[in-house]
């Protein structure tokens, strides 16, 4: 990693003193770092102290004309290897989603060709605003990665999560943001995960039992190899795994059109379990009827995300089904792999507590036999399938 260079833009929070700190850390890791300080930055902040922490000059103007003699604000934004903004305030995730350029910061982060970071921090209601949160989830699918702000006191004296991550677990995110010595750096990879809710009218739904922790999980473990990750996330409370874009759906046509926006991928991992089938939802809460008489609901084929992506022109060159049987698994497996047109299918026998629980048993089916992995932890599937599919895509 030695020698990577980091942009650092320095936003208007409380928490900018701790990006002082994280200036130390970044450099400390071999790193160097170059900082943009926003004009509410400097309110916390002064360019001094950055400039003397990154031993570099600190920029603030986009109208500084030796800045733009010396370097352009085009150039500034696309030397450095990763664009990283501690603290995003929910000013600058705004102007952001927006794709407003109205300062540096704006301008430095709409023209760069690089991979961004954002790391918020601010008023607990702030963050869960509807505006900020549907902020946040646009940017997360123009695959700008947003870290979980922390939970904890603020300086505002409330609680709840908006807290800046410690800046350790900002420099763990650059690394892996990074993944300069992943094999997997460059990669785009879908994961799907989770349960998909069917909503029969506006308070009921139907679901499965599917946890998400393994889809979760391998999107982790994907991340970690260097790999630029798209989690389309049924219904699940799981935490985003660091480094990875996770787009939150509801149903399973919600999912498939998910899966269409995020193409083009080098592979595809679809771990969800998605239902087979969606009822026409009553727009009105459906009551009992005076005669007991049960309602009837009328059942329409959901689309199939994993065969359609199979048999598409714009199919991943790795594709990867999961199939959870209770019974002829491998058999089941295998009949499944060349019917939706996947790669690989990795099985499971989910008669015993497999959905929800800490553990799993797999076989990975594909053209070259059966590899089974007896009773492993799910987060150990998910490193040894991410190694395996780093393997496959570099081979
Ligand atoms: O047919 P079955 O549901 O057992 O297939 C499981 C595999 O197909 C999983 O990889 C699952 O994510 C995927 N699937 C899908 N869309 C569906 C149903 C299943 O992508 N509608």
């Amino acid at each position: 990693m030695n020698g990577r260079k980091i942009l650092l833009i320095v936003g208007g929070g409380i928490a900018a003193y701790k990006a002082c700190e994280l200036v130390r850390l970044i450099r400390k890791a071999g790193l160097s770092v170059r900082c943009v300080l926003t004009a509410g930055g400097q309110q916390f902040v002064t360019p001094m102290t950055l400039a003397a922490l990154s031993e570099q000059p600190v920029h603030t103007s986009l109208w500084d004309l030796k800045d733009e003699a010396e370097m352009g604000h085009i150039q500034l934004s696309r030397q450095a290897d990763l664009v990283v903004i501690v603290p995003a305030t929910a000013d600058l995730l705004a102007r952001m989603a927006a794709g407003i350029a109205d300062d540096l910061a704006t301008t430095l982060l709409l023209a760069t060709d690089k991979p961004v970071l954002a790391a918020p921090a601010m008023n607990v209601r702030m963050w869960g605003h509807a505006a900020t949160q549907r902020n946040v989830a646009q940017l997360r699918a123009d695959g700008v990665t947003v870290l979980e702000p922390d939970e904890g006191a603020m300086a505002c004296g409330e609680y709840g999560p908006g807290r800046l991550p410690d800046p350790e677990i900002i420099l763990a995110a650059i690394q892996r943001a990074l993944g300069a010595a992943g094999p997997l750096a460059g990669r785009h990879i879908l994961v799907t995960a989770g349960p998909t809710h069917e909503p029969i009218d506006p308070v009921r739904y139907i679901a499965n039992r599917s946890s998400g922790k393994q889809g979760f999980a391998i999107a982790g473990a994907l991340a970690a190899l260097g790999a630029r990750v798209t989690l389309i996330a049924g219904p699940v409370t799981l935490p985003t795994p660091a480094g990875v874009n996770r787009v939150d759906v509801e149903t399973a046509r919600e999912m498939a059109a998910a899966v269409d926006a995020a193409l083009p991928a080098d592979a595809a991992v679809m771990v969800a379990a998605v239902a087979d089938w969606h009822v026409a939802a009553a727009g009105q809460k459906i009551k009992k009827q005076a005669d007991g008489a049960p309602p009837s609901l009328a059942f329409t084929e959901n689309p199939d995300i994993l065969a359609t992506l199979g048999h598409s022109a714009r199919r991943p060159g790795l594709l990867i089904g999961f199939a959870a049987e209770t019974q002829d698994v491998i058999a089941h497996a295998t009949a499944k792999r060349t019917r939706k047109g996947a790669d690989w299918i990795v099985a499971n026998d989910v008669s015993g507590d497999v959905m929800g629980g800490a553990n799993n048993s797999v076989h990975i089916v594909s053209a070259d036999g059966v590899e089974s992995w007896p009773d492993l932890p799910k987060d150990v599937v998910a490193t040894r399938l991410a190694d395996r599919i780093a393997a496959a895509l570099a081979g």
